[in-house]
């Protein structure tokens, strides 16, 4: 090739040299273009089904790249087998960089061209330009005017001192109200009595933790799902009829007139506790078999929602003229403008747009942003401070928050303009579980570093050591040694709290005394336990070679070995032991019984019965005096994978066969 090249000499030559080339290999010239013109049909066939995909592993290439498509597709499909065909609206759970799934969502926007570029390449450049024009508007620091601390009480009531104890701290961190996600924990009563479990909080305690919001001048908005993740009720035999599919208890059908009886009877429950509020979350987030039903299925998906959603919102606008209704943006995030429009939405009720995850504009894009400032007059944000980055952890990563509520505070500052009345404020979530039926993630005493690092940060409005005294002030670490601490530690300037190298604060904070400050020590202590047990199962079970489930399975080990394998296993048993006692002291006086124990249920439990078999198998394995010759007899279940194939004997090797070979 290259010497073909050099004999050419003059420019003209190169053209002759080109065309004839060309002209040699028309063939191949000719196959190239038919692919790369079949190759863009099919990419153009495709660009929709694969929108959030490729936009994902794409712009989130620090997302672990094997977990790209393939995962997002497979828990797409998990909620909704056949959405793909059906070409509906699909919620997709993101993946986030450990593999967990995260809170957010992604939301597929198949079959709508206009709306689905919002996920594309393009408009995420057009739109980093344009965040670079508004910088302009960014007022530094922007404190939003509410600062609300979300509660969920879903199925783990903290007791009564505790919650008081805090709503003093969040009420000294800046907070201006409470989120008050009952679910639960509510006391229905009547026909909606069995939606409480039967840990709730009766009347009374209910009306307490209200009053002392209410003394503190915290704003109480109290939250009650009215379509999607009603699981708690709907989960329920007598409602299992307004169900929108009979196998799933997530959402109520609306096209029942049942279903807005049932959701009235819920908000006169509410409102007859919580006097006085001026706004009610009414929750319609992630409501993932919208439209399934045969009823509804004859109805536009988009027109099902918005419909019910007026209905509920006129409900409470009508019944309580002072109420105003606030619920999640997801839904309407995929929504075109004319339709908001046309159900006049904007008019009824308040959005409020939530993003846990670090890139907020990657979840909510500008051409949503200018959706919304011409539906809506105000609305409010949603970040995180725990339950998001990892269905079961129990400790929150608070740099990972940190960063999310630093990004809406950015983006809140760009975009407030475009609101005829800005924005409300923000709603800094904690998420006690993913949903109803979900184990517990980060319990509260474990977060208070985090809700307190947040919720500073989101108070005054920047994040840096200017905050730490406040901060060491608040949880009571003791002024002197947290000075010592800002004085001495090389990077403090550069990095707000050394959130790089310690972002569970527990470096910083363990010796901090503030409330639940005794199990947050307690889980600095689990984390190093669980590594240690975890490192010792996976050296037992698979490093090692003499108690494996080979080993085990066939009586065929060494003593010895067995002897030196087990000799960690005791200190570690009782270390654990050890542990669920401290878990149990820290935790008695903030939460009641059951949540202790279910708590200890889905954390140490599992690694002691995983030792108490090995102590069961390693004591049947000491036993053995003597050993069978090998070959040992082929493991008959292997049989149903095809290893027996080439063997006439169903059970055993074929011995004779193998010293032939
Ligand atoms: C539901 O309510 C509407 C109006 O409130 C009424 O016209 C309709 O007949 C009702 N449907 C059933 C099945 O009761
Ligand atoms: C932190 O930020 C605030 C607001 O921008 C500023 O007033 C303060 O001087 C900063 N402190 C430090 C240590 O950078
Ligand atoms: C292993 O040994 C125990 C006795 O210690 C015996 O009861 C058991 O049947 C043996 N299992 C196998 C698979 O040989
Ligand atoms: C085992 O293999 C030998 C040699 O291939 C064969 O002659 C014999 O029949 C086999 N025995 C059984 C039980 O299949």
């Amino acid at each position: 090739m290259m010497e073909g090249f050099k004999k050419i000499k003059h420019p003209g030559s190169y053209i002759i040299w080109f065309v004839s080339s060309v002209w040699r290999r028309r063939i191949s010239v000719l196959a190239v273009v038919i692919l790369t013109i079949l190759l863009i049909v099919c990419l153009e066939y495709n660009v929709t089904k694969e929108i959030v995909q490729n936009t994902l592993s794409r712009q989130e290439s620090n997302a672990g790249a094997g977990l790209g498509a393939e995962i997002q597709a497979e828990a797409a499909g998990s909620i909704d087998n056949d959405a793909i065909q059906k070409n509906r609206l699909r919620t997709v759970q993101f993946i986030d960089d450990e593999g967990f799934a995260t809170r957010d969502t992604v939301v597929d926007v198949m079959g709508r061209s206009g709306s689905a570029r919002m996920l594309d390449d393009s408009s995420i450049s057009r739109r980093n330009v344009n965040s670079d024009y508004n910088k302009r508007n960014l007022k530094i620091p922007y404190i939003p005017n509410h600062r609300i601390v979300h509660l969920d009480l879903k199925g783990a009531p903290p007791k009564i001192a505790f919650i008081r104890k805090l709503f003093v701290l969040v009420k000294e961190l800046g907070a201006t109200g409470i989120l008050l996600e009952w679910e639960d924990m509510f006391p229905w009563g009547n026909n909606l009595k069995n939606l409480a479990a039967k840990n709730a909080f009766s009347r009374m305690e209910a009306k307490e933790i209200i009053v002392v919001a209410q003394k503190l001048n915290l704003e109480v908005i109290p939250l009650i799902q009215t379509f999607g993740h009603l699981e708690f009720a709907l989960k329920n035999k007598e409602f299992v009829h307004l169900r929108e599919i009979p196998e799933s208890p997530q959402a109520l059908c609306p096209s029942l007139n049942a279903s807005l009886e049932f959701i009235k009877d819920m908000i006169n429950q509410v409102m007859q506790l919580h006097k006085n509020v001026n706004y009610l979350h009414i929750g319609c987030d992630e409501v993932f078999t919208l439209g399934r039903c045969s009823r509804c299925r004859k109805k536009l998906r988009d027109e099902l929602f918005l419909s019910h959603v007026t209905q509920v919102a006129k409900y409470i606008r009508k019944r309580y003229p002072y109420v105003t209704p606030i619920i999640w943006d997801d839904m309407l995030r995929v929504l075109p403008f004319s339709t908001l429009d046309q159900f006049k939405i904007g008019k009824l009720v308040e959005p409020m747009v939530w993003v846990y995850a670090e890139n907020v504009y990657r979840f909510v894009p500008q051409t949503v942003w200018e959706k919304y400032q011409n539906v809506f007059s105000n609305a409010w944000i949603a970040s995180a401070f725990k339950g998001a980055f990892g269905e079961t952890y129990y400790i929150p990563n608070v740099k990972r928050h940190l960063d999310n509520n630093l990004k809406w505070l950015e983006l809140m500052s760009i975009e407030e303009n475009r609101f005829k009345n800005g924005f409300r404020g923000i709603a800094i979530t904690g998420w006690q579980r993913y949903d109803h039926f979900a184990t517990l993630c980060e319990m509260l005493p474990a977060s208070v570093p985090s809700l307190a690092v947040n919720l500073a940060v989101v108070s005054h409005g920047y994040a840096n050591n200017s905050l730490r005294e406040f901060l060491h002030k608040t949880l009571n670490c003791g002024i002197t040694s947290s000075m010592g601490a800002y004085i001495h530690e090389p990077n403090a300037k550069d990095s707000f709290l050394n959130l790089d190298s310690d972002p569970f604060l527990w470096d910083q904070f363990s010796r901090c005394m503030f409330i639940g400050s005794q199990f947050y020590r307690t889980l600095s202590r689990w984390h190093t336990l669980e590594k240690e047990v975890n490192e010792y199962l996976v050296k037992i079970k698979s490093k090692r070679a003499w108690l494996t489930d080979y080993n085990v399975r066939r009586n065929y080990t060494s003593p010895l070995r067995v002897d030196e394998l087990m000799e960690d296993e005791s200190r570690i048993y009782y270390n654990l032991l050890s542990m669920i006692q401290s878990v149990n002291d820290a935790l008695d006086g903030i939460y009641d019984k059951y949540t202790i124990a279910e708590w200890i249920e889905q954390t140490i439990y599992p690694t002691i019965l995983k030792l108490e078999e090995l102590q069961k198998v390693s004591k049947k394995l000491r036993n053995m005096h003597t050993w069978p010759r090998r070959p040992l007899p082929r493991l008959n279940d292997l049989q149903r994978l095809g290893v027996f194939a080439f063997s006439s004997d169903g059970s055993n090797i074929n011995t004779t066969a193998l010293r032939s070979v």
